[in-house]
């Protein structure tokens, strides 16, 4: 099997390691700690293996702010633990994939260092720096209206310098790079290959279709999730060439991938350029984790979620299949919920897992990981998003309840918890010092969802993902067989998929309602059924039952 297949036949499953387990009791996870659960993740039939960064960071963005391309934050350990866990990782063929930071740095990396000390360096360059507009009274203003994902606007004034301003499209912490200047491109491809030449088996590009602007013009408000200014750089025609010559160069020759987050949004004709010129193995788009219909609300209405779903499988042919990240919130409140919401978790698996394209898969959602049951207080609150979104909500004179309900709603502290191993103890197994105070707090539903418990019964979720992982790694229909999607009830998805060998159905009811099995479809019943959520029969579908057949 060539490198592109194994990222096809297996899922990724994603560490997030200040969460994930603390091995010398600090509170905070580190890289051994991940090897020293590296059995667990093989007994759950893992290949893939993504850590979010683990880079010399100030963490102003937990690591998303790199200060160093080529050392581990001591956080997280040392270099020898780093060559230690890739042996180990390897060692039970699995692979390994790094997260790479390069729309930005942090603003402590030596690069952007010397360009604020020295506006002559060479790498001034290596950043956008511009001279601001003068408005009416003659006093300087932004160099154009963009404003930051992460809130307010995209530029940060020059210490020292007047009139002279830098972009972030993220927090002023995070300067953005110059993609014009082919010296960055040259950085970035040496310290790809500085990490392939280690064994590491590819990248995880964060916000990788935002790195090259085309323009900086005045942009325009695109929709109320969009910052003003993503028209002159989402999937620009430089964005797409940068990737293939990042491809052609260091990855295809190191037999690696490249998986692509892409924001944005982008649209499935971007998606589609992404993979038919081989730029990106696979990426994640926003349109459905962004279904939700209200500034406050997070749930998704099933049908929504239906039609999303039909489109970008119809559209693209290769999708990364996710609903939970480090970014986004738990399952539950937000696709399923209700009494039946640990069978709606087993259902959205059977999706992931079903759908064409890669499985990803956040750590914890194995074990149905829920959001906290009540909003930190904002005091405890760690994320960058979190307080900022806080502090313009009150800002705007909105009371405080409301200002934190937003602050969740957008900020990421919930999917953020320490990882709940056992509920033997205090810390949930995830310390080695169950008394360390933990980075953020523990989350008191890991007494109910954690993996010890979850191993033990049958009937758990983790027992469930177990089957279906291990279902999609047997039958090669999961995941080469074409996918067409069959009439059915609003809020009910059913589709085949399809090789010359095999075809299978599946059959979802995205609802928490009972929903008729479609007349159409009543042959199936004498079919031979691989996988099911619930263990009797039924004639009709069960709220969020799902049905995977041979056919
Ligand atoms: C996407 C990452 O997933 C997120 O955590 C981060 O804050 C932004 N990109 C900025 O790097």
């Amino acid at each position: 099997m060539n490198s592109k297949e194994f990222l096809k036949e297996h899922a990724v499953y994603q560490i997030y390691p200040i969460s994930f387990c603390d091995s010398n009791g600090d509170g905070k996870g580190d890289l051994r700690g991940i090897i020293s659960k590296l059995d667990y993740l093989k007994d759950l039939g893992i290949r893939i293996l993504w850590l979010s960064p683990i880079y010399k960071s100030p963490m102003f963005d937990m690591g998303y702010d790199i200060a160093d391309y080529r050392n581990i934050n001591p956080i997280f350990g040392t270099m020898e633990d780093f060559d230690e866990l890739l042996a180990e990782v390897n060692k039970r063929g699995m692979k390994l994939v790094m997260d790479l930071v390069v729309n930005h740095t942090s603003d402590q990396h030596p690069w952007f260092q010397e360009a604020l000390k020295n506006p002559q360096s060479k790498y001034r360059d290596y950043y956008v720096f511009r001279k601001g507009r003068k408005d009416k009274k003659g006093n300087y203003t932004y160099p154009n209206n963009w404003t930051s994902n992460f809130t307010g606007p995209a530029w940060e004034k020059v210490p020292g310098e007047e009139g002279m301003y830098y972009l972030h499209i993220f927090s002023k912490q995070q300067p953005d790079l110059n993609w014009h200047n082919p010296a960055v491109l040259k950085e970035v491809e040496d310290i790809m290959a500085f990490w392939m030449d280690k064994g590491v088996y590819g990248f995880r590009c964060d916000v990788i279709s935002e790195i090259y602007k085309e323009s900086y013009e005045d942009g325009k408000k695109a929709s109320p999730f969009a910052p003003v200014g993503v028209e002159h750089y989402v999937a620009t025609q430089g964005n797409h060439e940068i990737l293939q010559k990042i491809q052609k160069d260091v990855v295809e020759p190191r037999g690696g991938v490249l998986i692509g987050e892409c924001g944005g949004p982008i649209t499935t004709e971007d998606g589609k350029k992404y993979e038919e010129n081989g730029e990106l193995d696979t990426f994640f788009e926003f349109d459905i984790a962004n279904l939700n219909p209200s500034l406050l609300s997070m749930k998704i209405p099933p049908k929504k979620l239906k039609e999303a779903i039909i489109r970008w499988q119809t559209e693209v042919d290769w999708n990364g299949n996710y609903l939970e990240n480090h970014d986004q919130h738990r399952v539950f409140n937000r696709y399923v919920y209700g009494k039946d919401e640990l069978m709606g978790a087993k259902m959205l698996l059977t999706l992931q897992y079903t759908l064409r394209g890669t499985p990803f898969i956040y750590q914890g959602q194995e074990f149905a990981s829920h959001d906290y049951p009540k909003p930190l207080r904002i005091e405890e609150c760690t994320d960058c998003v979190t307080k900022a979104t806080y502090q313009i909500a009150r800002g705007y004179h909105l009371p405080k309840k409301l200002s934190l309900r937003l602050a969740h709603r957008y900020g990421r502290e919930d999917e953020r918890a320490p990882m709940a191993f056992d509920n033997e103890s205090p810390d949930f197994g995830f310390s080695s010092n169950p008394k360390a105070k933990p980075w953020q707090p523990y989350n008191p539903l890991s007494q109910k969802y954690n993996a010890k418990d979850a191993l033990k019964n049958s009937q758990s979720v983790l027992s469930f993902f177990k089957k279906i992982n291990a279902l999609r790694e047997e039958k090669q229909v999961f995941t080469y067989g074409s996918i067409s999607f069959l009439e059915s009830p609003e809020d009910v998805l059913v589709y085949t998929r399809e090789t010359k060998e095999a075809k299978a159905l599946v059959v979802l009811n995205l609802s928490n309602k009972k929903r008729k099995i479609p007349e159409s479809l009543s042959y199936y019943k004498d079919k031979k059924l691989l996988l099911e959520n619930y263990s009797e029969e039924s004639k009709i579908l069960r709220p969020y039952e799902a049905l995977v057949f041979l056919l």
